[in-house]
């Protein structure tokens, strides 16, 4: 038996924490097997630990390769200590950012190139890839705004703190992802209010459960 792999991307301030929050929400009360909900960078112990090497604001140093290699290190510890376990046990698995964001952030934001970086995750994934990706899609510069407005106490992560120029290239890359994979990819405007999102997310959803035979 294997369980469903969902995924969820898009650029800083998209909206996806806000989405993914909900969706679990949902997601607990309507299927018929348990619901792991996790995020990257981060989702196990030691793949949090990473997590907090790469987003520190403090870490001015960091060279982009080193970046791209921890991305991909977290990833692994957490394919293998969490998402394969769950698939293997036939569950559903609602994962904040994955592969397509190391694509689009170290491919083309930071410009090593996105054959470069998606081969270096091929490395460290083994090809595993979602079911099922929603592309929550906004503006470079609408999504800056957003994280700045939202809480203003909150600090910005390393790569938040990024010029819109590099959250640009990241949106142009998801657009070139979203094309390439039409099936796995689906797009959702994130410039809609918060409910519109949802709603648009959960049809998606629905449909993807309903011929897995996973609903209630
Ligand atoms: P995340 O925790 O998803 O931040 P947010 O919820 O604010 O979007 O991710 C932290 C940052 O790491 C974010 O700017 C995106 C970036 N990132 C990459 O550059 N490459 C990756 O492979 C992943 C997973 C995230």
């Amino acid at each position: 038996m294997s369980g469903l792999f969902i995924t969820v991307e898009g650029p800083d301030g998209a909206g996806k924490s806000t989405l993914v929050a909900a969706l679990n929400q949902r997601l607990s009360e309507a299927i018929t097997v348990p619901l792991v909900t996790t995020r990257e960078p981060g989702g196990s112990d030691i793949a949090e630990k990473i997590r907090a090497v790469i987003i520190d604001p403090k870490n001015k140093k960091m060279d982009d390769r080193t970046e791209a290699l921890l991305f991909a290190a977290s990833r692994r510890q957490h394919i293998i200590e969490t998402i394969q376990p769950a698939l293997e046990r036939g569950e559903v698995i609602l994962c904040d950012r994955f592969v397509d964001s190391s694509i689009a952030y170290q491919g083309a934001g930071r410009k090593l190139g996105v054959d470069k970086v998606a081969t270096l995750n091929q490395f460290a994934t083994e090809n595993l890839t979602p079911d099922l990706t929603l592309y929550l899609d906004v503006e470079a510069q609408v999504g800056l705004n957003r994280i700045g407005h939202k809480n203003s106490k909150r600090k910005k992560d390393r790569l938040e703190m990024e010029k819109v120029s590099f959250h640009n290239r990241v949106r142009d890359a998801y657009k070139t992802l979203l094309k390439d994979n039409p099936e796995r990819i689906q797009y959702i405007d994130a410039a809609q209010a918060s409910e519109s999102v949802l709603a648009d997310a959960w049809e998606i959803v629905q449909t993807k459960l309903q011929k897995h035979q996973l609903l209630k």
